[in-house]
């Protein structure tokens, strides 16, 4: 048995309670169930109660002897940030490509040429399984000290079953290893291997009748996710690997109308995907039929930053009735950034999110995209104490005071993991 944590005082509590059941919506993003000289009170690793320090110390006037104190006096304490979607787990790295985008070359492009995507399979079915560990830890490190206690990460540089497998594998031992949770998407379909260039549909045959009998009977990943995309996969050939993913249990993910409109935001209503990614060019008919299928946008505008594009039209599709969540798509091309607090930031300068609606997006809306809504993104009796605390006093000031790591302790599971 461990103590009891006691975190009181904090200037803000920030909950994320609200009466709204399911992935948050319109008004509903913007209800932080904020507690004024709030008060936690934690064991065995889940919140036991949630209210003011007056209200706890009553209720546990006679356990405060044995609990843990921690003096959040000024401090901001949120629940733990989630990251519903990241490519995480890759060898090598790809800075020279960051240099021919500046010097005028398209991410395409260079993805055509046998870059991109490809660069970083080649480098990843190179790299042993302890490399990517190693490498992979470093990040998911950066992701604690950012503030994020939940990541979602994704296969897809391998795109042959072996490198998969591997990189699946060592999301799982990392899941053993490390304090943040990592919840494993299957992407086979990322791009098209060269050994398949021009014989798309053999690889998505492929795809359905050998790699994705194995992930599910190895219970390597709850998701399955398609790059959609005009040159990679058509919304025919997204549909089948996507339906077929279904048939074994996995959960539907797209990367929708990222570079082109492409009917991916459609396809994510019609195939009940649980989200649809990035979404920068999606059509007024496409967040229409997510608003109404209930798929959660899950936006990404680091990538957007980065890429140098208009970032997705997060302020219409919130006001259209879309659940937003947004992600850092921590990945070595488009956006190689662990910073969820950045990416909070750009939600609110390039897609006019409000402060509480971007803290909404990368927590409650977040955990929702990976159905783990049960045990984190907010702080609930019952919930995870994955919990942290910010050296600002009002939520608000975490996007306005932006491009900082406000970020000054960690709890994982209870567990302090950041000081
Ligand atoms: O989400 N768009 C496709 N996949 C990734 C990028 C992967 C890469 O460039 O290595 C993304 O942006
Ligand atoms: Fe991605």
């Amino acid at each position: 048995m461990t103590r009891p944590l006691w975190i009181k005082h904090a200037s803000q509590l920030a909950t994320l309670l609200s009466t709204q059941k399911g992935p948050r919506t319109k008004e509903a993003m913007s209800e932080l169930g904020i507690i004024e000289d709030g008060s936690l009170w934690i064991e065995d690793g889940i919140v036991k109660a949630v209210g003011t320090t007056e209200e706890l110390e009553k209720q546990f006037s006679g356990r405060i002897p044995e609990a843990e104190i921690y003096d959040a006096s000024g401090y901001l304490v949120t629940p733990g940030l989630v990251d519903p979607h990241t490519h995480v787990v890759y060898g090598g790295s790809r800075e020279r490509e960051f240099e021919m985008r500046l010097e005028g070359a398209t991410y395409m492009e260079i993805m055509n040429a046998g870059g991109g995507i490809h660069a970083t399979a080649q480098m990843t079915r190179e790299a042993t399984e302890e490399e990517l560990i190693r490498q992979t830890t470093k990040r998911l490190d950066s992701f604690l000290e950012h503030g994020v206690t939940t990541v979602e990460g994704k296969s897809g540089y391998g795109m042959d079953l072996e490198t998969e497998i591997k990189q699946l594998r060592v999301m799982k031992k990392l899941r053993e290893q490390h304090p943040i949770d990592l919840v494993p998407t299957f992407m086979g379909a990322h791009a098209v291997p060269s050994e398949y260039k021009g014989r798309e549909d053999e690889f998505v045959e492929y795809i359905i009748d050998e790699m994705l009998p194995i992930v599910a009977r190895e219970k390597l990943a709850e998701f399955n996710d398609v790059f959609c995309e005009k040159g990679v996969y058509t919304p025919e050939q997204s549909e089948r690997i996507l339906e077929a993913g279904k048939r074994y249990g996995l959960t539907p993910k797209i990367h929708a109308d990222e570079i082109e409109p492409y009917g991916g935001a459609e396809l994510a209503a019609k195939v009940g995907a649980i989200s649809a990614e990035h979404l920068l060019k999606a059509s007024d008919e496409g967040v229409k039929m997510m608003a109404e299928a209930g798929v959660i946008a899950c936006l990404l505008p680091a990538t957007a930053l980065y890429l140098r594009e208009e970032a997705a039209k997060g302020r219409k599709m919130i006001d259209a009735g879309v659940p937003v969540a947004i992600s850092t798509d921590c990945n070595p091309g488009s956006s190689p950034t662990t910073s969820m607090p950045l990416v909070m930031n750009l939600a609110c300068i390039s897609m006019r999110l409000t402060p509480a609606e971007a803290l909404t997006a990368a927590t409650y809306n977040a955990a929702c995209a990976i159905q783990r809504v049960d045990k984190v993104g907010s702080l609930e009796v019952g919930k995870q104490a994955d919990i942290v605390l910010w050296d600002v006093k009002d939520y608000r000031e975490l996007q306005y005071l932006f491009g900082v790591n406000h970020v000054k302790a960690v709890w994982k599971k209870g567990v302090q993991v950041v000081n």
